[in-house]
């Protein structure tokens, strides 16, 4: 074997060990993907180990997707945007009332939206229908109605929807969006 086959069986070795060790973190099991994976594609050991790299930096972007929100996040979220939730906009959007099709009272509720859609668009609070309502931007559509949050209850809003709308997973894991509010299915007519 000359230097190069050499330093070339050395990376390879070194690739195999680095795909396989971080594993564990991912949270996901790995090994039946990376079977079916490899008895289909890897011919190759060099293919091996370098599909088992591929494959382990898919895996980590959809871990850090799938990530909690950090507790400092939540912790902005349950201290200063929650109560203003609850104080100005549940009495119509919570878990009885949904004026325009709306609830506020968790996350993937506030994605769907109400009658005009999308309420909440994480990270884009120019696009959430939520900012424009509150900042009185649309004389047809001010909340809450009966008079406009202070600015810096505003701005509150708009920085945790720039946050990413941080909301405690284990709610949003229990949201029930089987359908809008109020609306009306073919099983409910029978
Ligand atoms: C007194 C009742 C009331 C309160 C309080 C209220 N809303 Fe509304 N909201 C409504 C009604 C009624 C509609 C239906 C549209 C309309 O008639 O203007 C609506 C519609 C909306 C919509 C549009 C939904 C859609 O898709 O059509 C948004 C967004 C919204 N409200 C956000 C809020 C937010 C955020 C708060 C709290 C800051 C809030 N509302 C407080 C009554 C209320």
């Amino acid at each position: 074997m000359d230097a190069s086959a050499d330093r070339a069986a050395g990376i390879q070795a070194g690739l195999k060990g680095f795909a396989a060790g971080p594993a564990p973190h991912v949270g996901m099991s790995k090994k039946p993907v990376q079977r079916t994976f490899c008895s289909a594609l890897c011919g190759l050991p060099t293919m091996n180990a370098l599909s088992s790299l591929s494959l382990f930096s898919l895996l980590s972007a959809a871990a850090v997707q799938a990530a909690a929100p950090p507790s400092e996040a939540l912790k902005f979220f349950e201290t200063k945007v929650r109560p203003l939730l609850v104080e100005h906009c549940q009495d119509c959007h919570g878990p009885t009332k949904h004026k325009g099709g709306l609830r506020v009272d968790n996350l993937p509720y506030l994605i769907r939206g109400g009658e005009q859609g999308p309420a909440v668009v994480p990270h884009k609070p120019e696009q959430s229908l939520l900012i424009k309502a509150i900042r009185y931007a649309d004389p047809d559509m001010e909340m809450p109605p009966d008079g406009k949050m202070s600015d810096e209850d505003i701005a509150t809003l708009t920085q945790w929807i720039a946050m990413g709308a941080p909301w405690p997973e284990a709610e949003v894991a229990g949201a029930k969006l089987g359908r809008k509010p109020g609306e009306i299915t073919d099983a409910d007519r029978q």
